[in-house]
């Protein structure tokens, strides 16, 4: 069966975007495909956390993901930290890796601008993801747009290694959601909406209350010329919410546009959030039973111990053709 990696960091609450860029495909996956799904601790702490609130984003993390309708018995659900094969795979990742190409990353490039101090597993982080990737074997990586880059990477990574010492890796295939792969910002809709983003209004968070999402379905930003439709140069606002619209339904974009032809945004922007508050619906009160009880914390442990296998026959086939 082929096999599949993707993890999510949990450094916030999930949004809209991981849900749509993410989660749905996941649960679609892991009936046809080896699925290994992570919470990559270890990544979050490339940025400064605090001790509390990470452990509880750990756990909410894990939350949402079986509230979203990850199997346990269809997928491997696991926290990064919990397999140490992945720190050593990143370690001698990073010893074949180059400078200058971790700092071509985009998204490093973002979050070290302006910024005094930068942690230097910012900068090697790339390879800890491409060693999250190997290790299993992967041959899809299921990820939003904003993971292309990576994704590059871990490739080149692969095949040095492969060309370097011995065949070891598979070289994984990217798959980006037809629609959803990249949701934007609320508030800034040439941003990608990220549930780091220090303005609460720019991101829908997976556990918002009813309420909260229409007021920030109201404030978000569109335009002035009163019209539904798709147009991301010209229209981004209006058409990241005819995206969200569209990848909550199923309904597609064009179909949207006849609907609302004549009519106005408030009209639009209220059945948009109707759409996510139904969507979130059942996942919030899956979310309220799995938090309160004690099945997660046995899920996890699970977990870690059936993605150790498959980890750890990797890893030390690699440590063997590096000569560890
Ligand atoms: P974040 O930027 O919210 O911290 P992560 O880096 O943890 O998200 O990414 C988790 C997954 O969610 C990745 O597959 C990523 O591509 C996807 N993702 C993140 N933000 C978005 C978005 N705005 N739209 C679509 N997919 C997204
Ligand atoms: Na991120």
């Amino acid at each position: 069966m082929e096999k599949i990696f993707s993890g999510i960091q949990p450094s916030g609450t999930l949004t809209l975007g991981n849900y749509l860029g993410a989660i749905k495909q996941f649960v679609e996956l892991q009936n046809d495909y080896e699925c290994y799904f992570c919470i990559v601790d270890e990544h979050a702490i490339t940025v400064p956390q605090d001790r509390l609130k990470l452990r509880n984003n750990i756990r909410s993390l894990a939350a949402l993901y079986l509230a979203s309708g990850i199997n346990p018995e269809k997928a491997t659900l696991f926290i990064q930290s919990e397999v140490p094969a992945h720190t050593q795979l990143g370690w001698m990742l990073q010893s074949i890796g180059y400078v200058g190409e971790l700092e071509r990353m985009t998204q490093y490039k973002d979050k070290s601008s302006g910024k005094e101090a930068v942690s230097s597993a910012l900068l090697t982080y790339p390879a800890l993801m491409a060693a999250d990737i190997l290790l299993y074997q992967s041959n899809i990586v299921p990820v939003g747009d904003d993971q292309k880059q990576h994704l590059e990477l871990t490739r080149d990574l692969a095949q040095r290694f492969n060309n370097r010492y011995n065949d070891i890796f598979t070289i994984p295939e990217i798959r980006i959601p037809k629609v959803g792969a990249r949701i934007m910002s609320l508030q800034d809709p040439t941003k990608k909406m990220s549930k780091s983003d220090e303005n609460e209004k720019g991101f829908i968070s997976m556990l918002d209350e009813p309420k909260r999402i229409e007021k920030k379905m109201k404030s978000a930003v569109t335009d002035s010329e009163g019209i539904v439709k798709y147009d991301k140069e010209n229209k981004p606002g209006i058409s990241n919410l005819l995206t969200i619209y569209s990848s909550c339904t199923g309904e597609s974009i064009t179909n949207l546009e006849a609907k609302y032809e004549g009519k106005g945004y408030g009209e639009f922007k209220q059945d948009v959030a109707n759409a996510v508050i139904a969507l979130l619906a059942p996942i919030q009160e899956k979310y309220q039973e799995l938090i309160e009880s004690d099945v997660l914390d046995d899920i996890l442990d699970q977990g870690a111990e059936k993605a150790s296998f498959p980890a750890n026959k990797t890893l030390n086939k690699a440590k063997k053709a590096m000569g560890l």
